[in-house]
């Protein structure tokens, strides 16, 4: 434009010029045409000085420009049709950690973790067919490590073409990894809120429940929904104003920790309880919610029970067996004198031989009691099985005397002995004729039996009592599964584990009604002996 128009100028000077010389020309003439010449310089100078004016209020802008993109905290570059870098303002450079020299002409997929990706390649495209797209894409810094960028393209279109892109980008790397930090605690929380065995629940400040975990409803036995329709009598009656105290100090900031209460699950079963109780607060530090935790301690109580219980009788048992032995003492004394009686009454006979027999059981059964209460050392030995069983007998027959039911034992003879730890599997016998006999509350009988099949010994036992249901024979055996209302549900726990350390097995069948047959299995002593000789040779 500068040109053309410089170029108008001279040619009027000249022309005014070459009028002035000629001498064809009448001054008139002369005096015209060198006005308008210069009118023509006049005019053509403040075109001049506009186009100046112009250009440098162009410059200023485009300078602006050049200004808002260099200083700029956002990633901006611009890209030609091939997609290749353009311009890269110095953000996009640092947070790339290239030099502006590596990236020009370069293509913007470089640094692309994904080019192919479907989302990036189809949002660039769109740009170039002028229509502004944003989208995420992670990128690779020159070090290796990925970024994520928020980008935004805007087409460049000059004289209605479009000559190349703008890319407008923002580092949301932080912000990411914040969210999947936040995603993945999220994540862990609910988990532990889904999975743990400690019931949880959400309430609001009113106490109602609005929220509940799996846990919560297999403690309680109510569905979540009837938790939260606030439908469930689990806090027993006598008990809603000590919780509603509770949920009080959770209100004003405070916490409630281990607290041990009882509740009541939907059928109708009171359960002990050990109760945790914190706030929940907003951002500003309200106290908008209480989440409470619940861990049912049922088990653990009636354990602390039977641990207080079984010391209890372990403290009995000592003394028990100190007076024990301090009976025997004037036993042996009163045995003397009867059977001295005895030689100077010879026509009292009779009586005599039963005073000195009922002597001889009551220092039996002392004597069985004494053996029963003492600790002792774990000691495997050959037993008799008749003998063992015999030696119980002693005991258990007064308790079966007192509920009307007879025992009637059969063994075969010569039977070999077995290798066994007699207290523990005294203890065994024992629980399995109480058991018998406690089936049996109007009486009846039990039929003992000892026989030897192959290379083991068989115990045999069986009651005429309330016998056990199908699925109740499933769980015996599980701690504290017990139908008595005094019963400790340890008894055939104890019992199987104690068979088992003697290497044999227990079998129980039964009928509902009809009775129940348990089976003591134990391996002979010569059998044990020469395994343990095979395997030594071998
Ligand atoms: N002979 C039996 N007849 C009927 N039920 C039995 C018999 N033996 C065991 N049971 C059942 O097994 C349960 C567990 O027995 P046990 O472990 O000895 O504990 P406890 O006798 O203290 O209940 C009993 O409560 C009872 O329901
Ligand atoms: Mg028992």
């Amino acid at each position: 434009m500068r040109r053309i128009l410089t170029f108008f100028a001279i040619f009027f000077t000249l022309e005014m010029i070459i009028l002035n010389i000629s001498n064809h020309t009448s001054e008139v003439e002369i005096s015209i045409a060198g006005g308008f010449s210069v009118l023509c310089s006049i005019f053509f100078y403040l075109m001049s000085k506009r186009y100046e004016q112009e250009k440098n209020i162009l410059n200023d802008k485009e300078r602006q420009l050049a200004s808002i993109i260099e200083q700029n905290s956002a990633l901006i570059c611009s890209l030609d049709l091939q997609g290749c870098f353009y311009m890269v303002n110095p953000t996009f450079r640092q947070t790339m950690g290239y030099e502006l020299g590596e990236l020009i002409n370069k293509p913007f997929s470089m640094l692309l973790v994904e080019p192919k990706e479907f989302k990036t390649q189809n949002s660039l495209k769109m740009a170039y067919y002028g229509k502004s797209e944003n989208f995420e894409a992670t990128v690779r810094h020159k070090d290796g490590r990925h970024l994520f960028l928020g980008v935004k393209t805007v087409p460049i279109i000059i004289g209605n073409k479009i000559v190349g892109i703008y890319i407008v980008a923002k580092d949301i790397t932080s912000r990411i990894i914040a969210n999947e930090e936040l995603r993945a605690t999220r994540e862990q929380l609910e988990s532990i809120f889904n999975h743990t065995a400690d019931g949880i629940a959400v309430y609001d400040l009113a106490g109602n429940i609005i929220r509940t975990n799996p846990a919560m409803c297999k403690i309680y036995g109510w569905e979540e929904d009837e938790f939260l329709q606030g439908k469930c009598t689990f806090i027993p009656e006598g008990l809603r104003g000590e919780t509603s105290k509770l949920l009080q100090v959770v209100q004003n900031g405070g916490q409630v920790t281990g607290f041990e209460t009882t509740r009541q699950r939907k059928n109708g079963d009171l359960i002990n309880i050990s109760l945790t109780l914190s706030p929940i607060r907003d951002t500003k530090g309200r106290v908008v919610a209480c989440a409470g935790i619940t861990r049912d301690i049922t088990e653990k109580k009636r354990t602390e029970e039977l641990l207080i219980r079984s010391e209890k009788l372990s403290a009995i048992g000592q003394l028990a067996a100190g007076v024990a032995h301090e009976i025997r003492n004037p036993l042996t004394t009163l045995r003397g004198f009867v059977q001295l009686l005895q030689t100077s009454l010879p026509n009292q006979n009779h009586y005599f031989s039963i005073m000195l027999s009922e002597l001889d059981r009551i220092n039996l059964i002392v004597s069985e009691f004494m053996v029963l209460a003492k600790p002792q050392a774990m000691k495997f030995e050959a037993k008799d099985p008749v003998e063992m069983i015999n030696n119980i007998m002693t005991i258990v027959n007064s308790q079966a005397i007192l509920n009307d039911v007879q025992i009637r034992m059969e063994y075969e003879p010569n039977l070999p002995k077995i290798i066994c730890e007699e207290n523990k599997l005294k203890q065994v016998f024992i629980n399995v004729l109480q058991n018998a006999i406690e089936a049996m509350p109007n009486g009846g009988s039990i039929e003992a039996a000892i026989r030897r099949e192959n290379t083991s010994i068989i115990f045999q036992f069986i009651d005429h009592g309330c016998g056990i249901s199908k699925e109740r024979l499933a769980h015996l055996g599980e701690p504290f599964y017990t139908t008595k209302e005094k019963g400790t549900g340890l008894g055939l726990m104890i019992s199987y584990k104690i068979i088992e350390d003697h290497q044999g097995k227990m079998r129980i069948s039964s009928k509902i009604g009809l009775g129940t047959t348990v089976e003591v299995i134990l391996p002979i002593y010569e059998s044990i002996l020469s395994t343990q000789m095979s395997s030594n040779y071998s």
